[in-house]
């Protein structure tokens, strides 16, 4: 498995051996510290060759400097010293990891002329940095080796060098709780679905347990007791049996009513008899996104020891064709008592979702819903990757989760609801049907779910179809499972339900 950097905090000092980073911001000078690091002045002239300006992420690699101690010297621009953000911070952290895979000892320095570089950015920076170390490799025989052939499997030593070491370490606990739940989540994703069925998720819920996370695993014979007709009606085509996972944090005071965080578990979703086209099926064994970014989120609070009761509950189900799969046509009765006419087996998150979604309504009264799902592809047309889709019956939890996003990184647009579209899933012959017509097809989504949100619960629904998997590296990640939603929910918690 991916061996991930050792991550310390110390003084400021001069690095003596291995990979020395230094930052500048734009136009700004080195630090005072560069001319120890590089004594016979290697590093002005380097930068000069280069047209170095310190314009944010440009990176000036000078290896084997002449009379230094340190064998490889990295300038990294860090942009207009003014307007650096928190999630810039986690960029830089990950640049500077992608450059030094294969390095065994790395020293950041810092500090940066012209810059304030807080306890919260040097723990952004240590997030990006270990973030972007993740690599699921579990399943490669061979030794994974980095662009340039080097192997990255060394067991990094990372210092950052930073004003203030005590506040630094603080703001890191937090910081490295959430990276951590990300990586679970990522991992979660990363599995393919052969190895990681709804029993198996389960077990990996329960694993909580270890941090203080109670854990109650509710099977198919409890949950058809309780009338969860709807999900069971989706996991009936699996000869794997279906799971509820609920998972309980209790940091808050104890007569607080909890949060509660909702996500959609479909750990395959082949379609079902509405099957869908075989080109790019595989990504869906990543339709257990949002089950993965709940247990990531409750592992995040429950590390971090978060100020706040939470509880998560994701319905783990595994969607196939088969000869007792449900049919479209089939009507099923879900938990609240309303009724569903299946006219497509493939809208199966929803089916899941309107369960597990009563469910915790119904028991744990909670303060706000907010849930997180892999819901349609529609979204994806709508917002691309850039965004995830915020529907929400409050403005104020719209508002605060939007900026939440912003914060974090893993940002939302918000979509509409409303009565209009409501009418576009009624059924004839039963209380609803469970899609639409082909336009709009996220916001029908979301209004099958409001149909399950009791009296004014607020409510929030995440459709992260379009966040959960990159195609591509970014600052913080490298191809593969994100992690989306972990980072956004927590800041979200911190910035509203503590202190
Ligand atoms: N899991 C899919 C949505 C999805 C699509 C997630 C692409 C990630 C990437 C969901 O269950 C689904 O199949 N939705 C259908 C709904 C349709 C049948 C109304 C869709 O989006 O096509
Ligand atoms: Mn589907
Ligand atoms: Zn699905």
């Amino acid at each position: 498995m991916t061996v991930l950097p050792t991550i310390s905090f110390a003084k400021i000092a001069a690095p003596k051996k291995g990979t020395a980073v230094i930052l500048a911001a734009k136009d700004g000078k080195l630090p005072p510290l560069a001319s120890e690091i590089d004594p016979s002045g290697v590093l002005a002239k380097a930068l000069e060759v280069a047209k170095f300006k310190g314009k944010a992420k440009a990176v000036v690699d000078v290896v084997a400097p002449a009379g230094a101690a340190v064998d490889r010297i990295l300038v990294v621009g860090v942009g207009e010293g003014d307007s650096i953000k928190e999630t810039d911070w986690a960029s830089f952290g990950g640049i500077v990891r992608g450059k030094t895979a294969s390095d065994q000892h790395v020293s950041v320095l810092m500090e940066c002329d012209g810059v304030d570089v807080t306890p919260e950015a040097a723990a952004a920076f240590a997030q990006g940095f270990l973030l972007r170390a993740y690599d699921f490799n579990k399943y490669k025989t061979k030794k994974a080796d980095d662009d340039d052939g080097k192997d990255k499997n060394v067991a990094q030593k990372t210092a950052l060098m930073v004003d203030n070491v005590a506040a630094s370490k603080k703001a890191w606990e937090t910081a490295e709780a959430v990276a951590r739940g990300m990586m679970l989540a990522r991992d979660l994703v990363n599995e393919p679905a052969n190895i990681l069925g709804p029993v198996e998720f389960a077990a990996r819920a329960e694993a909580l347990s270890a941090l203080g996370v109670e854990v109650d695993i509710l099977t198919e014979k409890e949950m058809k007791k309780l009338g969860m007709g709807a999900l069971l009606g989706v996991a009936q085509g699996s000869v794997r049996p279906p799971r509820l996972a609920v998972m309980k944090w209790n940091g808050g005071k104890p007569k607080d009513k909890p949060v509660a965080f909702i996500g959609k578990g479909v750990v395959f979703d082949t379609g079902g008899i509405s099957i869908k086209p075989a080109g790019g099926m595989e990504d869906m064994k990543g339709d257990m996104g949002g089950a993965a970014c709940v247990a990531g989120l409750m592992q995040a609070l429950a590390a971090r020891k978060a100020k706040v009761n939470a509880v998560g509950v994701v319905g783990l189900v595994e969607n196939m064709p088969d000869g007792n799969a449900q049919r479209p046509g089939d009507i099923v009765t879900s938990m609240s008592g309303q009724t569903i006419e299946v006219i497509n087996t493939d809208a199966e998150g929803r089916l899941v979702l309107c369960d597990a979604l009563w469910y915790t309504q119904d028991r744990f009264k909670p303060k706000f819903m907010i849930d997180l799902a892999t819901l349609t592809g529609a979204i994806i047309i709508s917002l691309g990757h850039e965004h995830a889709g915020l529907f929400s019956n409050d403005d104020g939890l719209a508002a605060d989760l939007t900026a939440a996003g912003k914060a974090s990184g893993d940002t939302l647009w918000r979509m509409p609801v409303g009565a209009a579209y409501d009418k576009l899933i009624e059924s004839p012959i039963a209380d609803m049907k469970n899609v639409g017509p082909r336009w709009g097809g996220s916001i029908t989504a979301a209004q099958f779910l409001q149909r399950y949100i009791e009296n004014d619960t607020p409510w929030a629904h995440l459709d992260i179809a379009g966040m959960v998997w990159a195609d591509k590296p970014g600052a913080t990640w490298d191809k593969g499972a994100t992690g989306f939603g972990v980072r956004l929910i927590d800041r979200y918690v911190r910035d509203n339900l503590e202190g």
